[in-house]
């Protein structure tokens, strides 16, 4: 076990010098610069992220492979290479794709992403899970990112590979993504080992907006202490520095995380129709029911008086409406029934 993991992992490190340098010194990797440059990646950060592409053919990294004498069968394992339909030998299981090298804690390769350039699915293939790699428990750039969360006791938690570096060349060097999946436990147990304090930078689409509600209540219930840095509606942190550029991203983006409170009161009122009186209206009663669940009485009262004068209702009005929803809660959970007013109950939350 131990001699294929030695064995695997020299091949990732060769794999990924491998593409960086097709990606850079051949004429295979001219289209997929310009594709990099397009998207504002500059020499610098293609070198820093190691950066690659692997051709449009069958058989580039496993002729590669199997002329430096690689056991073909453990790479197979490994993810590096597809069974050929026939049974006879191997392909290549990246072909066409921007590659990304994966890490784990200690800067080990330890799998890939790769990018398709132009449409067609899927965008991003990812290594399989192998003895090496465990997608539930890697953070993407969390080796580089580990000394700054370190050092600030904060970490910034992106959806994507290129937010991560777009992000991190805007200055944002505690930033990590997870690859592929939703956040785990295993995740925020990582998390919770390195830093107290976590921002959570999703996409300002829906599903990034969906992700981050689950994401929330796990880091809290881990005791970190949880803001969301919040992007204009459709734009991604990779977007966002596109268009605007990287001091307007710190500036408006990162630098004014709300709390999670706040950003559940903005998720909801995207959801109603605030023009019309009844969308108004159910918007008030929603953000109450949200404030209530908060413990500190201090929140409670912030968040009731911006709600009082936004919508001129008086304070008391929606005090006492806040402390009816309170007791409510109280005797659900009394009664054991302590999801009945979770403020994200009724969002069709998948548990795993
Ligand atoms: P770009 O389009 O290259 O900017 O990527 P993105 O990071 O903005 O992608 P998106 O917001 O669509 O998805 C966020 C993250 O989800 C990606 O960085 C990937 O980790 C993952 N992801 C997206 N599409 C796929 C896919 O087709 N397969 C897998 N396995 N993961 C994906
Ligand atoms: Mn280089
Ligand atoms: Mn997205
Ligand atoms: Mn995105
Ligand atoms: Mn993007």
């Amino acid at each position: 076990y131990q001699r294929d993991r030695s064995s695997l992992l020299a091949a990732h490190e060769l794999t990924a010098k491998l593409y960086h340098h097709l990606l850079n010194n051949t004429e295979f990797g001219i289209e997929a610069k310009d594709y990099l440059r397009s998207r504002g990646l500059t020499d610098k950060l293609i070198d820093h992220f190691m950066i690659g592409y692997a051709p449009e053919r069958w058989d580039t990294l496993t002729n590669f492979l199997s002329r430096r004498e690689y056991d073909l069968e453990l790479m197979e394992r490994g993810g590096l290479l597809l069974p050929k339909n026939d049974g006879s030998g191997h392909v290549d299981r990246f072909r066409g794709r921007i590659m990304f090298p994966l890490w784990d804690r200690e800067g080990k390769v330890i799998g890939f992403a790769g990018r398709l350039m132009g449409e067609g699915q899927p965008k991003y293939l990812n290594s399989p899970e192998t003895i090496l790699f465990n997608k539930s428990k890697s953070l993407y750039h969390f080796h580089h990112a580990r000394q700054e969360i370190k050092k600030s006791g904060k970490l910034v938690l992106f959806e994507g590979y290129m937010d991560v570096i777009k992000a991190w060349d805007a200055g944002v060097r505690n930033g990590v993504a997870t690859m592929g999946t939703s956040l785990t436990e295993e995740h925020v147990e990582i998390i919770r080992r390195a830093a107290q304090e976590v921002v959570v930078c999703y996409d300002g689409d829906k599903a990034g907006q969906a992700a981050a509600l689950k994401t929330i209540p796990m880091l809290e219930k881990a005791g970190l202490k949880t803001s969301v840095a919040v992007l204009p509606q459709g734009l991604d942190p990779d977007d966002y520095i596109k268009d605007k550029g990287p001091e307007a991203f710190i500036r408006e983006v990162m630098s004014q995380p709300v709390s999670p409170l706040k950003f559940r009161l903005i998720y909801s009122r995207k959801s109603h129709t605030m023009v019309e009186e009844e969308g108004r209206k159910n918007y008030v009663i929603e953000a109450v029911r949200l404030i209530a669940q908060h413990d500190s009485a201090i929140e409670r009262e912030f968040y009731l008086k911006e709600l009082s004068l936004e919508f001129d209702i008086s304070l008391d009005t929606l005090k006492q409406n806040c402390h009816q929803v309170r007791e409510q809660m109280q005797k659900n959970k009394s009664n054991g029934d302590n999801n009945a007013f979770s403020w994200n109950n009724g969002m069709n939350e998948k548990r795993r």
